[in-house]
Parts: structure tokens; C-alpha cells; sequence
């Protein structure tokens, strides 16, 4: 059952990119229609793309809008159950045994089914998401998952399975509402095939400069037209070179966030190089785009911007 909190799952696909741009999030239809299939069809959204093209914030967009809990795992090397799914509290168990023996109270059974209560369990996000929840089935973030290793990819399988879980010394935990999972992985290696196989799979591109400006407009509506533009156009040409880690669509908000901080209306090839470290975060690739490189290609896109109203205007 859902809560009167929690928002109704999006009926189509339109639905679903009202849903998104409520959340501020722009998206294209291939994306909406994963999403809304995800949805539909109960199977964790599997979310892979490069650093910083906004595959975390899709989570959290849904979690907002369809008004429902956000739980997050973030992976890392060495993840294992304890930290995912539960582990008991050992410190206050022992503090109660403590306290038992000064009471002198004998009854060793009654104690031993008492520390390993649920009183005395740590719930993790993974534990959290199976349980029942007044706001409807929660948003289940499972964050960069390429972080951690196959044994626990392994052990989230069976989680996924079944959304159930099992702890001896209770019974077995199962979801009445299966909750909405999101994974996502940056491709630093390859995620099993078995995980992959339960999921709906969506892979989060590079935006092209329409989408990536209209981001831009809603993320940092106080940029003029004439910056987020300039903005956009720098950013896409950046991706077309030869770097080692190319510009996420975070860069690209982050530098416009610092141009005007900066006070600039429109790009000026020194600004370009003192404010470079917003977009690159590689000494290598700062020294190969600053000073010529960088010039050239504010020139050019000077020129297509140009070229492009131009072009505007006498269709107007
Ligand atoms: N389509 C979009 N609409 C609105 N905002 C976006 C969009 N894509 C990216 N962003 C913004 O870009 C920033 C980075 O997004 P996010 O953290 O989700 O990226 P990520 O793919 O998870 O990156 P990482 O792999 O580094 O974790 C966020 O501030 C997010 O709001
Ligand atoms: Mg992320």
C-alpha cells in the first residue's frame, strides 16, 4: 500500500519527463522511456555513463518527486554485508550483558534471544529498503557499484532476486513493495552480466548542446543566453579532444557558476585560462587546452554562434 505522501508511479512516458523536469532534471525520451519501463516493470535501473553526467541525480529526482525515501549505498573497494545490509550492535550488546550479570539476572536463554533482538540491530540501506515504509516503496540508490568487488555483487544478486533478505537470528526480511532501485557505475570495469540481466539498462550520454544548455537554463538561470550559450558551445568542442578525462555536465554547470562569480557576461580567452580548473581536472589536460588551443576554439565557436543567429534571424 502507498501512502497518501507518496506519489502514484508516472502512467506513460510523458509522465514520466514531467515527473524528471518537476525535479529540475532535463531529459530526452530514450531516457524517459527507461525510466518509465524501470518503473513499470519493477526492475532496478541500471545506470551506466561517465563521470558527471547526472546518473546519481536521477535517483534522487525520483526519490523527490514521487515523494518517497531515499536510500543510498555507496559502493567501495572491500563493501561487504555489514556495512550493506545489517550488522548487530555489539557495544550495547555487551553493555546489556554487563548489565544482566550486575542485576543477577540468570535466565541465559531469555537474554540471548533478547540482545539478538531487532532492538539491537544496525539496519543498513540495504535492510532499510525491504522493510515496510509509510511513504511508499523507497528510492534504493545503489551508487557506483564498479567500486566494489564480485563477491559482493554476488551477495546484492540475491537481494535482488528476491528483495529479501534473511538473518538467522530473526527470520527473513522480505519487501511486501518491492522498492524503486537505481545502480549506477562509472565503467572503471565491467558489472556481471547476472546483475545486468535483472536490470533495465540505460547508458547516460554526453548531452548534445541543445540539451546540455537547456540544463544549464534550469540549473543556473542567472546565467545570460549569451553565456550559458558560449558556455555550451566550449564544453562540447572540449569533449571532441584528445583529453585524458573529458568534461561531465557538472563541469559545465560549475564553470558557468564561476564565470559569474567572476562577473563575466560573455567568454574572453584570459578568463578561459585562469578558470579552466573548473572543467579540467588533470594538470596534462589544462597545459594542452590553455593559451592557443583554448583561443582557437572560443574562436570558432564565436564564429558558429554568430553564423547560427544570423541564420535565425532571417528565418524570423
Ligand atoms: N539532465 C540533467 N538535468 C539536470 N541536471 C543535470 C543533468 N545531468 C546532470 N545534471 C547535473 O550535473 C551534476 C552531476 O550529476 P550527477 O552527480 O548525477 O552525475 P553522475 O553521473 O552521478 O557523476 P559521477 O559519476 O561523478 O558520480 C548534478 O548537479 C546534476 O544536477
Ligand atoms: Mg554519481
Amino acid at each position: 500500500m502507498t501512502s497518501p505522501t507518496a506519489s502514484a508511479l508516472p502512467a506513460s512516458i510523458e509522465a514520466t519527463l514531467d515527473l524528471l523536469a518537476a525535479g529540475r532534471y532535463v531529459a530526452d525520451r530514450s531516457l524517459a522511456t527507461a525510466i518509465f519501463l524501470a518503473l513499470k516493470l519493477r526492475r532496478p535501473l541500471f545506470l551506466e555513463g561517465e563521470a558527471g553526467v547526472g546518473k546519481t541525480e536521477i535517483a534522487k529526482v525520483l526519490s523527490q518527486t514521487l515523494g518517497r525515501d531515499l536510500l543510498r549505498l555507496q559502493c567501495y573497494e572491500g563493501l561487504d554485508a555489514s556495512a550493506a545490509l545489517y550488522e548487530w550492535n555489539y557495544a550495547r550488546q555487551m553493555l546489556e550483558i554487563r548489565l544482566a550479570e550486575a542485576a543477577h539476572e540468570g535466565d541465559k536463554n531469555k537474554l540471548a534471544a533478547d540482545i539478538f533482538s531487532e532492538r539491537f540491530l544496525i539496519k543498513r540501506p540495504l535492510l532499510q529498503a525491504l522493510e515496510p515504509n509509510p511513504r511508499g516503496a523507497p528510492v534504493l540508490l545503489i551508487d557506483e557499484l564498479d567500486r566494489t568487488d564480485e563477491p559482493f555483487e554476488a551477495f546484492l544478486l540475491e537481494i535482488l532476486s528476491d528483495f529479501q533478505a534473511t538473518i538467522p537470528e530473526i527470520g527473513v526480511v522480505k519487501a511486501a513493495e518491492p522498492p524503486i532501485v537505481v545502480i549506477t557505475s562509472n565503467r572503471t570495469r565491467e558489472i556481471h552480466d547476472a546483475i545486468k540481466r535483472r536490470c533495465y539498462y540505460y547508458w547516460v550520454d554526453y548531452p548534445n548542446a541543445q540539451r546540455e544548455l537547456e540544463i544549464l537554463r534550469t540549473k543556473v538561470p542567472i546565467a545570460s543566453r549569451d553565456l550559458a550559450e558560449e558556455v555550451v558551445a566550449f564544453v562540447q568542442k572540449l569533449r571532441k579532444r584528445d583529453l585524458f578525462k573529458l568534461p561531465g555536465v557538472a563541469e559545465t554547470i560549475d564553470w558557468a557558476d564561476a564565470l559569474i562569480q567572476l562577473d563575466q557576461t560573455s567568454l574572453n580567452p584570459e578568463m578561459v585560462d585562469n578558470s579552466l580548473g573548473a572543467l579540467l581536472k588533470y594538470q596534462d589536460d589544462i597545459a594542452k587546452i590553455r593559451g592557443t588551443e583554448a583561443a582557437q576554439i572560443l574562436e570558432e565557436i564565436r564564429l558558429e554562434i554568430s553564423a547560427a543567429r544570423v541564420q535565425a534571424a532571417s528565418r524570423a
